[in-house]
């Protein structure tokens, strides 16, 4: 249960809630005030309307029924039904309009939430679990849109109608209406007890959803290992326990939401209780019509479902407030990698890289990463990295693009501090082959493309075909125009892995950063990638993290980490001679 509360923390609202609101209001609906006027105008007219048709009441009964002037009936009746043809139509323009500032809004949310995750760094990624940041950008901005049109129209509306409603009821019989109001507040408490158990509730529905799609998300991700392991069953138990306890939840929330149905009718039915006994006599003396009273029942009847709405509105708000606040958290990231005031454009051919003395330590950890390495690769010259698992090899090769900065130390691309350039000409100079391939949800042109901003076709093929994938793309179902299915479910790993060279080439950048992939290529393949990633290095500064004996062997210079220090360099030949660290990685056949 203690664990339940914890959990549930992130959910509640930490910001003041008139912060939350007004930042809303200035930044997302300010902009669309002509829309909220014109909502607002037909708002005030339907309920106003509402209102007209109890007021109504009075002469339908008291001229045309009591008094028999049928020949008013005409009239009253074109009237009434004016009305409704009336509320009718402006309730349908204010409800268009709204649903277009409220999806408008989330919109604009939802553009500028990416925008700061697209400006955020890797690090934040490695903390922050994808599933998260998109039930930030899908699920919560929804909430927001949800309380944010309920509540700007919502209450307006059904304040305003109930407004009407109860003048009507006072200018028929303020006595009457008195007596009344002395019942409703006990609804009142009732309701706002409901609400708040609702609440609480909901967070926790919330909760195990986000849970369940969590698992579930994992475990289609996973299938081939969920398969292999035999672990069906397992799974079927975990989700069925998870869907469950969310359909428990559920169920129990619509109890607790419905049970006061039977309360308020029956609060309900005393009001009317009073209100005919009451008014019998009242009409009985002659204190009041048989219209005035009839006008009053509508009334009063009309006003239960706006009083209602209103009811409703509060938990909404709360839930609006929440997310908001989740949102605006996420929103106010900034990257912790900056620029500084005016950098250099850096433009490059075949540079010299410089690590002088670099530290790195991540932040959930209590050991050094990278410990005062220093090394130097020449332009155009290959440098492999090699070591054992967690040594340091992909921090390294990170801090080149700046995914990080050292915490001490330098690095000099041809003399000049890398913090000195502007980061996307920075980037700009860089291809980088990953070790996991991304192939995108898209044509073989977009995926090639991806390289270079505005690639002609012409180029995209000189490039595949420089990257040996010419061939196999062009047996693809529909060529260079074939979807590749999502993560590119449809290439073997070594085609993945040629549609990467061939990005790499297309980009044509002066620094190369190659992570090998560890899988063992089968020999035909090994030479085909070998013969492209040679065409690739030619005329770059590459550095690799070397998986392959064809890798170190060719290298002009392996630097051999161990625990983030720099322990052996020199060439493959050399480094075998001196029978140390590196001939011990090597002879257990590198990977
Ligand atoms: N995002 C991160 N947060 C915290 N610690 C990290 C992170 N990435 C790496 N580390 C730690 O930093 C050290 C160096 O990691 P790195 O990824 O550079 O090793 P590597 O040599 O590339 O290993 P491998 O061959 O397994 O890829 C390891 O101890 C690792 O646990
Ligand atoms: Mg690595």
């Amino acid at each position: 249960m203690k664990e339940k509360i914890e959990n549930a923390q992130p959910l509640q609202v930490r910001t003041n809630s008139v912060v939350l609101m007004r930042r809303i209001m200035k930044n997302y609906v300010a902009p669309h005030m002509g829309k909220v006027l014109l909502a607002t105008f037909f708002m005030i007219v339907s309920s106003a309307l509402t209102a007209g048709f109890a007021m109504m009441m009075e002469p339908v009964i008291d001229e045309v029924l009591t008094q028999g002037n049928i020949s008013r009936v005409w009239l009253l009746g074109s009237a009434i039904f004016f009305i409704f043809v009336m509320r009718g139509i402006t309730t349908y323009q204010h409800t268009i309009i709204m649903t277009n500032l409220g999806q408008n809004i989330v919109g604009q949310i939802q553009r500028d939430l990416v925008s700061t995750f697209l400006t955020l760094d890797l690090a934040f990624f490695q903390q922050n679990p994808s599933g998260q940041l998109i039930s930030r950008v899908i699920n919560d901005v929804n909430v927001m849109r949800a309380s944010v049109s309920d509540g700007i129209t919502g209450f307006g509306k059904n304040l305003l109608t109930l407004f009407f409603l109860v003048s009507v009821m006072f200018y028929q019989d303020w006595f009457l209406s008195c007596l009344v109001f002395l019942i409703f507040p006990f609804t009142a408490i009732f309701v706002v007890w409901v609400g708040r158990r609702l609440r609480k509730m909901s967070g926790r529905i919330q909760e195990d959803m986000a849970r369940l799609s969590d698992m579930l998300s994992q475990i289609f991700q996973g299938i081939r290992l969920v398969k292999a392991y035999g672990m069906e069953d397992h799974e079927r138990e975990r989700t069925g326990y998870a869907i469950h306890k969310v359909r428990e939840l559920v169920i129990k929330s619509v109890r607790v939401n419905n049970l006061s149905t039977p309360v308020n009718e029956t609060l309900v039915g005393l009001v009317v209780f009073a209100i005919i006994v009451y008014g019998g006599y009242s009409v009985a003396d002659g204190g009041s019509t048989a219209g005035e009273l009839l006008s009053f029942i509508t009334a009063f009847s009309m006003s239960y479902e706006p009083m209602k709405k209103l009811a409703k509105l509060n938990a909404s708000l709360q839930m609006g407030l929440g997310a908001a606040d989740r949102v605006f958290h996420m929103m106010d990231r900034r990257p912790e990698i900056k620029e500084i005031v005016a950098p250099t454009r850096a433009n490059y051919t075949k540079p010299d890289i410089m690590f002088e003395k670099v530290e790195y330590k991540y932040d959930a950890n209590e050991r050094m990463a990278l410990d005062g390495v220093s090394f130097t690769m020449f332009g155009g010259t290959v440098t492999a990295l090699v070591g054992p698992s967690g040594s340091g090899k992909t921090t390294i090769m990170n801090m080149i693009p700046r995914f990080f900065d050292p915490s001490v130390g330098r690095i000099l691309i041809d003399k000049d501090d890398i913090r000195t350039l502007s980061l996307s000409s920075l980037r700009q100079q860089i291809a980088l082959v990953s070790q996991d391939i991304t192939i995108f949800d898209d044509t073989v042109w977009a995926n090639v493309g991806y390289g270079k901003h505005g690639a002609y076709q012409d180029e995209i093929i000189k490039a595949a075909i420089a990257a040996e994938a010419d061939d196999f793309i062009r047996r693809l179902p529909q060529g260079y125009d074939t979807r590749l299915g999502e993560e590119g479910l449809k290439l073997s790993g070594g085609q993945r892995q040629r549609i990467a060279i061939a990005r790499a080439i297309l980009r044509n950048a002066p620094i190369l950063l190659l992570d090998e992939a560890t899988s063992a290529l089968d020999n035909e393949a090994e030479r085909a990638i070998q013969a492209t990633l040679a065409e690739l290095q030619k005329g770059r500064t590459t550095l690799v993290i070397a998986h392959r004996l064809s890798t170190v062997q060719n290298a002009d210079q392996i630097l051999v980490l161990e625990e983030g220090r720099i322990v052996e360099r020199g060439r493959h030949e050399d480094l075998l001679a001196k029978a140390g660290v590196y001939a011990r990685i090597y002879g257990a056949g590198l990977r």
